[in-house]
Formats: C-alpha cells, sequence, structure tokens
C-alpha cells in the first residue's frame, strides 16, 4: 500500500514523513519552531550558568506561568511547573495525609501509572480505594456522573477524575462532577494530561481542588513541561516531592508555595521556558486560535473513527460528544484473543514495521477486549484513517 496523503502543516513537526503518526495520545510530538525556541533556552543557560539560575530563571518561569495562567482561566500563582502529570499526581498524593478507613475514589479507566500512586499512598496509611466501574461502551456522560457519585461515601476524601481518560478516549464530564464532589466535601484531583489545548480549562471557575496536565501532549511544548494548579486554600499542604532550598528562603512578597516550587534543585527549564512560544505558535498555523485548532482535531478525529467503523464493521463505543482528539475502538471479533497487559501486541509491531503505522494496540480487562486509540493533531490528514483501515483490515482478514 502506498503511504498515504500528508496534511501540509505536517512539515511544521520534525515527525518522520515515513511515519503515519496516529498516536498523539502518548507524548505529544513538537513542532520545529517550539523544538528551536528551547535549544535556544538552553544556549542562553549555557552561555551564562550562574547568572541564568541566579538572575533569570524565576522571572521566565513567571513568564511561563503568566502564560499558562491566561488559557486556564485562573491566577498564575497557583501553578507550580512540572515535569508531567505523574509528578503532579504524586505532588499531590504524597503531599497529602489520610486517616485509616479515608475512602480514594478513583475509575477504573484511570490511567495506570497513577492509579499505582494512589494504592502505593493508600496502603502506607491504611486507606481504601474504591473503585468505580464505568461502561464501556456507553451511552453518554450522565451514566459516568450517576457511577461516580454512586461510589461516594462518608469516608470519601478524595477523587481521581480525568479530563480525558487515557484507555477509552473518554471526555469525562468534569465540569459538571468537580462541583458536585467539591461540593460534598470531597477534594479533587483532576488528572487532566489530555487537558490544556484539548478541552477548555476554566480552572478558577472549576473550582477543583488540585488540576495537573501535561503541556507536551495537546500544547505540543517540549517533553518535560506540565503544571499542577493547587487551590489557595490546599497551597500550605502541598509540597515538592523534592524539598530544596524553597522551604527556608525568606519570604519576600512571594508564597512558600511559589518558593518550594520554584527551586527543586538543578534542573534544565528549558521545556517550561518553551510553554509561551507554544501557546503563541499553534494558532498561527490556522484561523481561529485554540478554539479553532481542538474543534479541527475534533472533527478529523470523528472522520477517522467513523472511516475505521465503517471499514472495519465495528460500532462506535460511545457519542462523539464524548470524544476530543483522540477516540478508542475495541478490535472486531477476528482480532484476537488479547494479550495479556503489560505484553506488547504484536499488531502494534505489525503497524508499525509493515505499515509504518504508529497507533497504540493493546488488551484490556474493563471490560476485556482488545483496542486500538487514534489521535489527531493539526499534522494528521484523513487519508491516513483510510490507511490505518485498510492495514487493519488486511492484517485481521475483515
Ligand atoms: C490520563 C493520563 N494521566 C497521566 C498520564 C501520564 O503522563 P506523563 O507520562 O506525561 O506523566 C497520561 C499519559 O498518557 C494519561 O493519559
Amino acid at each position: 500500500m502506498a503511504l498515504p496523503q500528508r496534511s501540509p502543516l505536517a512539515k511544521h513537526w520534525m515527525l518522520d514523513s515515513n511515519c503515519v503518526f496516529l498516536n498523539h495520545g502518548s507524548f505529544g510530538a513538537t513542532p520545529t519552531a517550539v523544538r528551536e525556541e528551547q535549544r535556544n533556552w538552553q544556549d542562553l543557560l549555557e552561555a551564562e550558568p550562574v547568572r541564568f539560575y541566579e538572575d533569570l530563571a524565576m522571572g521566565f518561569m513567571q513568564d511561563a506561568r503568566k502564560s499558562l495562567a491566561s488559557m486556564l482561566h485562573c491566577d498564575a500563582e497557583d501553578l507550580a511547573l512540572v515535569e508531567n502529570a505523574t509528578t503532579g499526581v504524586n505532588t499531590v498524593l504524597r503531599s497529602l495525609e489520610f486517616n485509616e478507613g479515608d475512602e480514594i475514589l478513583v475509575p477504573d479507566h484511570a490511567y495506570q501509572a497513577c492509579r499505582n500512586a494512589i494504592d502505593y499512598v493508600a496502603s502506607r496509611w491504611g486507606a481504601k480505594v474504591v473503585t468505580v466501574n464505568i461502561p464501556f461502551p456507553i451511552d453518554g456522560p450522565q451514566v459516568v456522573i450517576d457511577t461516580i457519585i454512586a461510589g461516594v461515601s462518608e469516608r470519601t476524601v478524595l477523587a481521581m477524575i480525568d479530563t480525558v481518560t487515557s484507555p477509552t478516549g473518554l471526555r469525562m464530564p468534569f465540569e459538571e462532577l468537580v462541583p458536585l464532589l467539591e461540593g460534598r466535601g470531597v477534594s479533587v484531583l483532576l488528572d487532566a494530561a489530555h487537558g490544556i489545548g484539548m478541552v477548555p480549562l476554566y480552572l478558577d471557575n472549576l473550582g477543583a481542588s488540585y488540576t495537573t496536565s501535561n503541556c507536551h501532549k495537546w500544547l505540543c511544548a517540549p517533553k518535560g513541561s506540565a503544571f499542577l494548579h493547587v487551590r489557595k486554600d490546599h497551597q500550605l499542604k502541598i509540597h515538592p516531592l523534592t524539598i530544596s532550598h524553597g522551604m527556608t528562603f525568606p519570604l519576600g512578597d512571594t508564597t512558600r508555595f511559589r518558593h518550594e516550587f520554584d527551586w527543586t534543585g538543578t534542573r534544565d527549564i528549558s521545556a517550561f521556558c518553551s510553554i509561551p512560544a507554544a501557546i503563541e505558535y499553534l494558532p498561527t498555523l490556522v484561523e481561529g486560535g485554540w478554539s479553532a485548532i481542538m474543534q479541527h482535531n475534533h472533527d478529523l478525529v470523528v472522520k477517522g473513527r467513523k472511516i475505521l467503523c465503517d471499514r472495519l464493521g465495528i460500532e462506535a463505543p460511545c457519542p462523539e460528544s464524548m470524544i476530543t482528539c483522540i477516540a478508542t475502538l475495541r478490535l472486531p471479533a477476528g482480532g484476537g484473543a488479547g494479550i495479556p497487559l503489560h505484553e506488547p501486541d504484536p499488531l502494534h509491531q505489525v503497524l508499525q514495521e509493515k505499515y509504518n503505522i504508529q497507533v497504540p494496540v493493546w488488551s484490556w480487562e474493563s471490560p476485556k477486549g482488545r483496542y486500538f486509540r487514534i489521535s489527531a493533531q493539526l499534522y494528521n490528514h484523513v487519508d491516513e484513517y483510510h490507511y490505518l483501515a485498510e492495514a487493519l483490515a488486511a492484517e485481521l482478514g475483515c
């Protein structure tokens, strides 16, 4: 099969032109201009390391937080820059104190690494992890709301909710869930790894206790850029995973929260410094700014999903309103019995090696099946989904 057409915008990314890249969801992909920006920051650092860290770094990080805050509709002072969403989740969980028997609520569609962090912390404090099962296929968001609220008890102190789930690509009704949970005295840790650049976020209005999001996914910032937003009333108890000078540094006109998170030891902050460039750059590629980018990616993934469903004879597992820029589908019946979790699925290798397609394929228990997930970003073209559909049809004999 001849390789599919690429979007004219693909030239702005560093992606290999022979790769049909349908997995923006895992690690994102950074445009060339944003990578150049990052290199400039690294060059500036190495030109005068002491001046960079002692005189300039705090200001650069403040610029990054301000730029994020304008997109997130929140106070820049409530944002900490962290390397990734896993760190954001761990930072919160490992700062909190729990009583024996306290309940932490988590849907079964949560990202496994973050679920591991919950299990680890819960076992240390004697807290109980309550898993709620979200159906998949699913009819609509109300089922999610009802299922999660039904899992709340008098002992529930924390709930980890996704903006968009990783295994199932479902847009959670987090705008409804956060006030419902917080109103019942349950602090929400919003796992918005798939968040900024993918769904509009109004953090001050939302009122979640804690929100973490990757900037290297849908904002297309360099790898290792993410934020943790902590509501003001929780800031005194949340500390970075690495305790450093910030714990004792004189406060001046800032807060302990700011000091502690801004300095966690010597590290490469070039990814953070490049966040403003990423926020400004992507909207130069299309008319209509970030909302147009989100709409474009949504429309494209909806088209891609339909192409795959039609060609493979499978049903879409959720309404279009519940997908953003990623979509999970279950392989058709001929798709095999399933490979144990943690083992690479051979179909993923075949797609990569024989067809140059990068798309995740895995087996999952909830419900049991073999799944794959497509994504859409400005660099994708509708032909790429046709190409994937033909490759899957050939391999599965549909
Ligand atoms: C829902 C969700 N949470 C957390 C993460 C972890 O992101 P990272 O590996 O950048 O920390 C991911 C990554 O794909 C995710 O999808």
